[in-house]
């Protein structure tokens, strides 16, 4: 998940989907690569020996299982958790060798698993609003890039900035990336401002842009204070916006299938389906 503007929506949509997938009962791991450590705040695991900077400096399978925790909402949900010392660890210029720590420290996950335990169905990985080694090292490690947007001016620019660091990343250094979309969040479906901002970042992006948009709506920061997954937030609005994860899920899991990687079967889901409805169309709110 990645935006070179900060505040529009990465680590919500992060924890968005990892909400999505632990209502179908699918492994996930986050991977907290924010020097904030916003996602780790609300995923709550319990303390860790190591942490994501201790694995970008040593990528050893020991470091890495010593930087991960089962997350206060389920055992089906782990962290590899965040750290303020990231921060010093985001050079803008940090050359091939350093950028591929991250890749290989996670090609060893399956190494990892204890007889009985589970591999992870999917790796979600939460990026700082910057283009240094953090994000960088992210996009070189993952099969897609997931862009976040909200309908305004500088978030399109930020966008742009970064779908163009996603390509950039494909052509040099991994082939396999594929720009699995974008995804505007915090819409207002009755702002004319936002239909025009979304409408340009359909004549830039075309089909990239994700019919399913994320509303707008108190819920989601009630449900992140609580350190609770949006899918347990029992209110109008935390229904809504759980409706449009469950659909980005199913929507993410059809593109990214595309890539070569995907080899672990994912549960069947009766709350999608292929028309993917868009939830903050007023037509479809009042058919609702
Ligand atoms: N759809 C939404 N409805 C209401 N509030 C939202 C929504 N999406 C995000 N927010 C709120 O907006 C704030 C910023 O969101 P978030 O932290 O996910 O952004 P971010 O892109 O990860 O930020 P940063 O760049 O600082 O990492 C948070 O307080 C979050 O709760
Ligand atoms: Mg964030």
């Amino acid at each position: 998940m990645l935006s070179l503007k900060g505040g529009v929506g990465k680590t919500t949509v992060v924890l968005g989907l990892a909400s999505a997938a632990l209502r179908r009962g699918a492994r996930t791991l986050v991977v907290d690569l924010d020097p904030q450590c916003n996602a780790t705040a609300t995923l709550d695991p319990a303390d860790t020996e190591a942490t994501l900077a201790d694995v970008l400096e040593t990528p050893r399978p020991s470091v890495l299982r010593a930087a991960i925790a089962p997350s206060g909402w389920s055992d089906e949900v782990d962290v590899m958790v965040g750290s303020e010392e990231l921060e010093s660890l985001n050079d803008p210029d940090p050359g091939q060798r350093r950028l591929e720590k991250l890749g290989r420290a996670l090609a060893e996950l399956g190494s990892l698993l204890a007889e009985d335990e589970l591999p992870y169905q999917m790796v979600l990985m939460d990026c700082p609003p910057s283009l240094g080694r953090l994000t960088r090292s992210a996009l070189v490690a993952a099969q897609g890039a997931l862009l976040v947007t909200e309908p305004t001016l500088y978030a399109v620019s930020g966008a742009q900035r970064a779908f163009e660091a996603v390509e950039h990343t494909r052509r040099e250094q991994n082939p396999n990336l594929v720009p699995l979309g974008v995804v505007v969040n915090k819409v207002r479906t009755h702002s004319y401002e936002h239909q025009f901002r979304i409408a340009e970042l359909r004549e830039s992006f075309g089909s990239l842009v994700m019919p399913v948009a994320l509303p707008d709506r108190l819920a989601v920061q009630q449900a992140q204070g609580a350190c609770m997954p949006i899918h347990q937030w029992h209110t109008p609005g935390a229904r809504e916006v759980s409706l449009a994860f469950n659909l980005l899920l199913a929507r993410v899991l059809r593109t990214g299938g595309r890539g070569r990687h995907q080899a672990i079967a994912w549960p069947d889901d009766d709350d999608t389906d292929s028309t993917d409805p868009d939830p903050t169309d007023p037509a479809q709110r009042a058919a609702d």
